[in-house]
């Protein structure tokens, strides 16, 4: 017999409610098994998993709740995390990472994508260090042209992604390309900060643009084109082309002048001028440029970018390709939509659909790593661990187990008179959660 506090809690229309709606709602771990843990990126925690209904292997980032000290609060879902799920849900392109669901369970958020086995970075490292050799110029010609393919449509879209680098760009063990990571990405016609203004963002500056670097207020998507060329870049030498050291922010907060970054791009493309650069001297850091050139070296720097491309880029065009993406003034820079019309991908070999197609078995990429340390992380907590959880899952079992007597109850030979208006109300609840959904956002609209 249940004493009449129990009774009270288990008839609490509430809680019958929030019962059954917890009850019908999936939990991360009831639809995938964890596999294994991937990353710890700025924002949280990638997973490898695969799917209880169809075994499908997908790749689940879990953005950290907000945490001061040991205690988790829950102030809201972050900034980054609400961009990148907008954005992608409303995208879809074969060389974009899909986002096939999202969760929201436990103060935290998961956005479950499609699994890709394999990044730039990857591919890079597997080069230098295991094979000692470079890639292919039919890879590389590929790899370039499913990534400015993707971008296309990002920028289409209005997006720009503005943190494209080798470790945010997959490809999927079909040998697909996918721009993945739109945490910072966003949509052009809203107005654009500087990338620094404000807070914790962290954004390698190996990939950042000229304008950018020179501080300039206004920018488009000139500057994933930029990222475009440092990436082709890195395929082909298999090093950053642009490796500067970064100015940290002072105790001020102030955003530094990035004088070793821009050392390096002159150093391979010259010293830019107003020739080159119209407007160039009205950018906010244009003196610290002009005095970097004159007190740190006897001359302007000259363009080498020929003479870095003759060991490295063999074809002619695909040198004049990475010329044409490194313009210094963005508005004359190439389009996504110009650099895939360019001479380079008409000309044999052709860029594959599949970028290993042309690569022996024994030279692709290993599967990308897991390791399993990491994973019991995104287990349910114990109850054990948490009196005020036991006592949470203890009423929702009794109130679990309740209903499901009602629904018996329910049944003209069983019915008892005292519980038909309990039976009334779940019936009614249970048809508006069937309404409601379960409390997953999918994925709905699509476009393209
Ligand atoms: N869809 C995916 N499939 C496989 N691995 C992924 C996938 N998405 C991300 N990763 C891995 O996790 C890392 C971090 O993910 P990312 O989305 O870039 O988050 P962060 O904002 O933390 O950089 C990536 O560099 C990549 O190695
Ligand atoms: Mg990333």
């Amino acid at each position: 017999m249940l004493d009449e506090l129990s009774y009270n809690v288990v008839n609490d229309p509430m809680r019958i409610y929030r019962a059954k709606r917890d009850f019908a709602r999936k939990r991360v771990t009831d639809k995938y098994s964890i596999l294994g843990f991937i990353s710890s990126g700025t924002y949280g925690r990638v997973y490898k998993a695969e799917s209880k209904i169809d075994r499908v292997v997908h790749a689940i980032k879990k953005f950290k709740p907000d945490k001061e000290g040991d205690i988790v609060t829950y102030t809201g879902i972050s900034q980054s995390a609400i961009r990148e799920i907008a954005l992608n849900r409303e995208i879809s392109h074969e060389n974009v990472v899909a986002l096939n669901e999202v969760i929201l369970e436990d103060k935290s958020i998961y956005m479950v994508f499609e699994y890709a086995e394999h990044d730039f970075l990857q591919v890079i490292h597997h080069h230098s260090q295991t094979l000692r050799s470079p890639i292919t110029p039919t890879v590389l010609k590929s790899l370039t042209y499913q990534l400015l393919n993707g971008l296309l449509y990002l920028h289409n879209a209005h997006i720009i992604h503005r943190d494209l680098k080798p470790a945010n760009i997959l490809i999927t063990s079909s040998g697909v390309v996918k721009i993945g990571d739109l945490g910072l990405a966003r949509l052009t016609y809203q107005p654009l900060q500087p990338l620094f203004a404000g807070d914790k963002v962290v954004v390698t500056i190996w990939y950042r643009a000229p304008e950018l670097l020179l501080g300039a207020k206004h920018y488009n998507k000139a500057v994933d084109i930029w990222a475009v060329g440092c990436v082709m870049a890195e395929l082909a030498s298999l090093r950053p082309i642009f490796k500067g050291e970064e100015a940290k922010l002072d105790s001020k907060k102030n955003v530094p002048f990035q004088k070793d970054q821009l050392l390096k791009i002159f150093e391979v493309l010259g010293t830019p001028d107003e020739r080159d650069w119209p407007g160039l001297k009205d950018l906010p850091e244009y003196q610290n440029m002009k005095r970097l050139d004159y007190s740190d070296v006897e001359h302007s720097y000259q363009n080498r970018l020929a003479e870095w491309c003759q060991s490295r880029i063999r074809p002619h065009q695909g040198g004049d390709l990475l010329r044409q993406l490194f313009i210094y003034d963005p508005d004359r820079r190439l389009t996504a939509y110009e650099a895939l019309q360019h001479k380079w991908f008409q000309e044999e070999p052709l860029p594959s659909k599949n970028v290993f197609q042309s690569v022996p078995a024994n030279q692709i990429p290993p599967h990308r790593r897991i390791t399993h340390d990491e994973a019991p992380s995104m287990m349910p907590v114990p109850a054990a661990n948490s009196q005020a959880q036991a006592q949470i899952a203890q009423v929702q079992a009794q109130a679990a187990a309740h209903l499901s007597q009602q629904l018996m109850g329910s049944h003209p030979l069983s019915q008892q008179s005292g519980r038909a208006g309990s039976v009334a109300s779940f019936a009614s609840l249970s048809g508006g959660t069937a309404a409601g959904g379960s409390g997953h956002p999918r994925k709905k609209a699509r476009m393209g």
